[in-house]
């Protein structure tokens, strides 16, 4: 009876998770679906403490208090990390609590296996020799435990280099034929999973924890080289690699909830990881091996190959320019998100608005550094979100609007990307601002964006320079606007 209730909760569960992901897709209902998702992952969670039995013995958990007090550091730590945590700083703690879920995988996995082991008579590659049936069997779960353990560690120590990475605690490193080792390492893990499963049946704990050691050393070898830059899309695919891994600990305890939870986690992370590689026009190889994305190649380019000049804009003349217009399109970027200046980018857009100025904002995919960024940070400042149009919605707009203002976005606008077929962007699709009349661009210098290179748009006749930090340079674009009354 308790375990059909169990199952009928993770029935549930597994409905919410998927309900809940469905959410996640639109910035409207995202928070709501944040919420049906957790409250699926609770009552998975109290319902396995509360009604799970043995299904050989009858027994149910115990060690309650163990749980519970992990529970609670957990749901502390998380909550606290959570309230803390500054928008910039998102994908440090995304992979932070990725990591985590890595470990987890990885743990279950050595404890497993130390079940395992002590609960046969023989050495466990012996019994893996007995009868066909059995040996079957017995290999079949060790592999699952293998497979959950190397991938969860390998997320686990990747998560943990990327997060270094992120936090500017560790710098990217390269030991130079960076992809052989790191393939001659797959085969050696490979190698000692073999004799785990199919050796003499001496030494298969030694070979277990080799298999360990050598897959958290993956882990850090496989992100070490990526560019700091590149890091959202690794984490993305790291955070596939812990769902798979999760997904295993489903299979190896027959739990629905945590293979549905893991396959979600797996496919979205996929996916996720595909979209991101399709914004930018690279292949995942390509990012793995690292072509562009260094940080210090982005501040490097700060003298200029194209012709002209260009020209620069004060606030008060801006000010007229947007305020006379009929069409203004802002195009939020990475900048924005550093300056803080979500907040005074809205206060435009209401002033503009109050003047019968029509305002739209235009999202290019990858603007910022990590997915969703744009959405997330304006949704903070309350912009309502259909004024926040994707590229393919809002591109055939640019014709016929009388201003855009970049703001601390440069690759996501650069034309190299249409005309240069030896630029690293090109292909990358592009918004169109240079389709408008007038194209307003603040940044603070001259230098380039994440890419590492030049923009030909702010060398255009139609362009002109706003130069400044967002945040300062928007309060007195506002404030110049207010003043022509
Ligand atoms: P970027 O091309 O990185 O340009 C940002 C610009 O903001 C810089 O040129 C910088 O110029 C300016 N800036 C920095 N701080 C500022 C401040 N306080 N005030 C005003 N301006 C400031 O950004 P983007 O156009 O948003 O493009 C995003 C890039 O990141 C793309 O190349 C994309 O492929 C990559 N990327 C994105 C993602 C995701 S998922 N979003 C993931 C990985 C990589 P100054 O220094 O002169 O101010």
């Amino acid at each position: 009876m308790e375990n059909n209730i169990l199952q009928l909760i993770y029935l549930l569960a597994s409905i919410t998770f998927i309900v809940g992901l469905k959410f996640l897709g639109n910035p409207a209902t995202a928070r709501k679906g944040n919420l049906i998702a957790a409250f699926g992952m609770g009552i998975a969670i109290f319902g396995t403490i509360f009604l799970y039995k043995n299904p050989e013995n009858g027994a149910g958990l115990h060690n309650l208090i163990f749980i519970f007090a992990a529970l609670a550091i957990g749901t502390v730590l998380g909550f606290i990390a959570a309230k803390k945590v500054q928008m910039t700083a998102m994908p440090e703690m995304v992979s932070l609590f990725n990591g985590m879920g890595g470990a987890c995988a990885m743990l279950i996995s050595i404890i497993e296996f130390q079940h395992l082991s002590h609960s046969l008579s023989e050495p466990m590659a012996a019994a893996m020799a007995l009868a066909p049936g059995f040996s079957s069997a017995l290999t079949g779960k060790v592999l699952i435990i293998l497979a959950g353990m190397v991938i969860g560690s390998v997320s686990f120590s990747g998560s943990m280099v990327a997060w270094g990475k992120l936090s500017g605690k560790v710098k990217d490193k390269s030991l130079g034929q960076q992809q052989f080792i790191n393939i001659g390492l797959l085969l050696v893990i490979f190698a000692f999973a073999y004799l785990v499963i199919g050796g003499n049946g001496e030494n298969t704990a030694l070979f277990f924890y080799l298999v360990l050691a050598l897959s958290l050393l993956y882990g850090i070898l496989f992100v070490l080289p990526i560019g700091g830059a590149d890091m959202p899309v690794v984490i993305s695919l790291l955070n596939s690699f812990t769902g798979v891994a999760a997904a295993f600990g489903g299979f190896l305890y027959d739990n629905k909830v945590m293979l549905v939870g893991g396959i979600l986690v797996g496919s979205a992370g996929t996916l996720l990881t595909i979209v991101m590689c399709k914004a930018m026009n690279r292949s995942l190889l390509n990012v793995l091996i690292g072509n562009f994305g260094g940080g210090a190649k982005g501040e490097a380019a700060t003298s200029s190959s194209f012709e002209g000049s260009t020209k620069e804009v004060t606030a008060s003349d801006a000010a007229i320019l947007m305020r006379y217009a009929k069409k203004v399109i802002i195009v939020p970027g990475y900048g924005l998100a550093v300056a803080q200046a979500q907040h005074v980018v809205h206060d435009l857009e209401l002033l503009l608005e109050a003047e019968g100025v029509e305002v739209k904002y235009a999202i290019h995919p990858v603007a910022g550094r990590m997915p969703g960024h744009m959405n997330v940070l304006l949704a903070e400042s309350n912009v309502s979100y259909d004024k926040l149009l994707e590229m393919e919605e809002i591109n055939p707009e640019f014709a016929t609007t009388d201003v855009v203002l970049v703001v601390g976005a440069n690759d996501v606008v650069n034309p190299a990307a249409k005309t240069d077929p030896n630029s690293p962007i090109y292909g990358m699709p592009i918004l169109d601002v240079e389709n408008a009349a007038n194209v307003i661009v603040n940044k603070r210098s001259m230098k380039a964006g994440y890419a590492g290179i030049e923009n030909e748009l702010f060398f255009k006749p139609k362009t002109s320079m706003l130069f400044g930090d967002a945040k300062k340079a928007l309060t007195e674009l506002v404030n110049e606007i207010k003043a022509l009354g």
